[in-house]
């Protein structure tokens, strides 16, 4: 089979300095395993608005198209703000996963034991979690019409619109009983069919999948606020969850603190198969561009490294040496290496961006 290919889009912020630590992981593969890619570098978001006046160029999407898999870094900044909708660093990232299709958004909250008394939440109830987010995340009020803002009377009004296919439904639901089936078996369903016509459908939908095509994962249903409390409260009852665009945005960042920082969550998106068998895929850390720390060397990259873990398992079938990248990070925690954003007000010294990424090569090293 021909080398497979990888397109990076660092981005802004920290985007690029964690993703200069991603890239000494990939060269340690193509090293030490012998798993070489075909790597193309290009630009997304306001790295991309300033060179180009758009937050993702024509040439840029076509090459995403054609990636084996695509690893992006952080779009976004103050210095974006001022600019129309359309053209925002956000906008970059929301049209490659529309326009590639990537309606399963993974998430998954691990709480490394050596992190576990640092999450916000007490030791108990995070230590061992290991938990999967599925975001629907191409269509719901991301993506819904009507939108946008416009005057009625002598007011002006702001239109988002949550809206739902049953096949829309239907897929990402699929993604998430497919994971359960590896996984705990359990999944659970978050919406708002309370209060909402699209969260009635969501749920009718959801359970129409599980009967006919997943009668053997356990399913429960959970409105979005409860799942919300539920998360802090006993995260562990948690195996696969499942849910709308929106909510998995909120509840993903909730994840994301029992696990100690938002610098530790990967993410993968993923769409239908390509010809090659692999799905359409771009991943990324669930965190932003971080605009309060760029440019000081204090990023920790372990999101982004772990989202190319996440790239070797499912586009590139290494799911043994996904497994060998992920301890290598949890060897290095163990080792008590942390960025600043893993210390307690109280604790030590922090390593830098790059220090965390030469510990990790030294623990793939160590590894073989
Ligand atoms: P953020 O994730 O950038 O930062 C939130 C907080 O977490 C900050 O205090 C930041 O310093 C910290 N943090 C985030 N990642 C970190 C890391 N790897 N290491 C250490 N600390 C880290 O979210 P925000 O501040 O709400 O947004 C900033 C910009 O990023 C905005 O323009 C937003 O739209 C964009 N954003 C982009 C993405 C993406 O590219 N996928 C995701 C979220 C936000
Ligand atoms: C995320 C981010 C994005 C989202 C933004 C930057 C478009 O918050 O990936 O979680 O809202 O989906
Ligand atoms: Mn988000």
């Amino acid at each position: 089979m021909s080398t497979p290919s990888l397109l990076i889009l660092p981005g802004d912020g920290i985007g690029p300095e964690v993703m200069t630590e991603v890239r000494k992981i990939i060269d340690w593969f193509g090293a030490k395993r012998d798993l070489a890619f075909d790597v193309t570098e290009d630009l997304v978001g306001g790295a991309a608005y300033d060179a180009h006046g758009a937050p993702l160029s024509d040439e840029t999407m076509e090459k995403a198209q054609q990636a084996d898999a695509v690893l992006l870094g952080a779009v976004g900044g103050p210095k974006y703000d001022v600019l129309d909708f359309s053209l925002k660093p956000e906008r970059g990232l929301l049209r490659l996963r529309k326009e590639m299709d990537l309606y399963a958004n993974l998430r998954p909250a691990q709480c490394f034991d050596a992190l576990a008394d640092f999450s916000s939440l007490k030791r108990d109830v995070v230590a061992g979690l290991d938990i999967m987010i599925v975001r629907e995340l191409t269509s719901g009020s991301y993506f819904g019409e009507p939108r946008g803002i416009f005057t009625e009377g002598n007011e002006r009004v702001g239109i988002n619109t949550q809206r739902y296919t049953e096949s829309e439904i239907a897929r990402v639901a699929r993604s998430a009983f497919e994971l359960a089936k590896r996984r705990g078996n359990k999944v659970c369903s978050m919406e708002k069919a309370n209060v909402m016509e699209s969260g009635v459908l969501w749920r009718e939908v959801v359970q129409k999948v599980h009967d006919e095509e997943y009668p053997d994962v356990e399913l429960s249903h959970m409105y979005a606020d409860a799942g919300g409390m539920q998360l802090c409260r006993w995260p562990k009852q948690f195996d696969v969850i499942v849910t709308d665009n929106l909510f998995g945005d909120l509840l993903s960042d909730v994840a994301a603190m029992l696990t100690g920082s938002l610098g530790m969550l990967p993410s993968a998106s993923l769409g239908a198969p390509m010809a090659n068998g692999r799905p359409k895929a771009l991943y990324e850390p669930v965190h932003g561009s971080a605009p309060d720390i760029a440019g000081q060397g204090k990023a920790n990259p372990i999101a982004c490294i772990l989202s190319f873990a996440m790239a070797l398992r499912y586009s590139f079938d290494e799911g043994a040496e996904a497994d060998r990248l992920e301890k290598a990070v949890e060897s290095v925690l163990a080792d008590g290496k942390r960025t600043a954003d893993l210390m307690q007000a109280e604790g030590g010294t922090p390593v830098s961006t790059s220090e965390m990424g030469d510990a990790i090569v030294a623990a793939l090293d160590a590894s073989l």
